[in-house]
C-alpha cells in the first residue's frame, strides 16, 4: 500500500512520465531562442509521427487516410484507403515563434514519401481529359510544406500550462519530380493512359500544384492532432520557458 502511494505521488507530482520525453530533451528552451526551439522541434517531430505509446500518441507513419477529396472545377478526384509513408523523416527549418506564444511558423522539408491506395478521377488534367479508377502509387522526392499556426495555452491538471495548436495553413511545394502511377485509366486503354502518365511525369510541378493541397491538409490534420495529444500530456514548461 505504501509503495503504491509513493509511486502514485511520484507519478502525479511528475505530471508526465519522464520516460515519455525523448532523452535528448534535457532542458527546456527559452522562447526567444528560435534556434533552440527549432532544435527541440526536430527532436520531437519523429516521435510525433512514430507515436509515443506512454502519452497515447498513435503512430502516423505509415499513415492511413480513408478518403481524400479534391474538387477543382475542371478536375474531380478521390483517393481511398491511402497509405502514406515517410513523413517521420521531415525536418523542421525556419521555425519562428512569437514571444507571446500565439503564432508559429516553420517549413517542413520532407526528403521522400510514398502514397498508395485506390483512386477515382474524372475531368481535365490541365489540357488532357482524364478518367479512371483503380490502384494508384505516387512516389515523391523532396517536398517543402510551409506551415503557419495560431497557438494558445490553457491550464491543465496540476495547474500547469499546456499548449494547443488552434489551426494551420499550408503552402506546399514539390522540390523534386514525382512519379505517378495510376492503374486502369480509361478502363485500361493503355495508349490513352500512357499519354496522361507521360504528361503528368513531364509536368509534375503543375500537376502537383493542382492536386496536392487536399493531401497535405489531410496529413497535417493528423499530425497536428498528434501534436496536441502530446501537448495535452506534457506541460509546456518541460519544453519552453515563456
Ligand atoms: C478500404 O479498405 C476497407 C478495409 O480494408 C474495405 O472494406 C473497403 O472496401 C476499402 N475501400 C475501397 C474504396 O477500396
Ligand atoms: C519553403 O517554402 C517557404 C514558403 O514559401 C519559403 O519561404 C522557403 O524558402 C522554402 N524553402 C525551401 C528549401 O524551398
Amino acid at each position: 500500500m505504501f509503495i503504491f502511494l509513493v509511486f502514485t505521488i511520484i507519478y502525479i507530482s511528475n505530471g508526465v512520465k519522464s520516460s515519455s520525453l525523448p532523452p535528448s530533451i534535457t532542458s527546456p528552451c527559452d522562447i526567444s531562442e528560435q534556434a533552440c526551439v527549432n532544435k527541440i522541434s526536430n527532436i520531437l517531430l519523429p516521435h510525433i509521427f512514430n507515436g509515443i505509446p506512454d502519452l497515447e500518441v498513435p503512430s502516423i507513419d505509415p499513415l492511413h487516410i480513408d478518403k481524400i477529396i479534391g474538387d477543382i472545377s475542371i478536375l474531380k478526384y478521390m483517393f481511398f484507403n491511402s497509405t502514406l509513408i515517410g513523413f517521420s523523416n521531415c525536418k523542421v527549418v525556419n521555425l519562428r515563434l512569437d514571444k507571446e506564444f500565439t503564432k508559429l511558423s516553420y517549413d517542413l522539408i520532407c526528403p521522400h514519401f510514398t502514397m498508395s491506395g485506390k483512386y477515382d478521377v474524372s475531368g481535365r488534367l490541365i489540357v488532357l481529359p482524364v478518367e479512371g479508377n483503380g490502384d494508384y502509387n505516387l512516389d515523391a522526392g523532396k517536398y517543402n510544406i510551409s506551415v503557419e499556426s495560431d497557438l494558445k495555452t490553457f491550464k491543465g491538471k496540476n495547474e500547469k500550462i499546456h499548449a494547443l495548436i488552434k489551426n494551420f495553413k499550408l503552402k506546399c511545394e514539390a522540390l523534386e519530380p514525382i512519379r505517378f502511377d495510376f492503374k486502369n485509366m480509361f478502363n485500361g486503354q493503355k495508349d490513352l493512359s500512357d499519354i496522361v502518365h507521360k504528361f503528368a511525369n513531364e509536368n509534375w510541378r503543375e500537376v502537383v500544384n493542382l492536386m496536392q493541397d487536399p493531401v497535405f491538409y489531410a496529413v497535417m490534420k493528423r499530425a497536428v492532432t498528434n501534436m496536441n495529444k502530446f501537448f495535452k500530456q506534457v506541460p509546456l514548461e518541460k519544453i519552453l520557458i515563456i
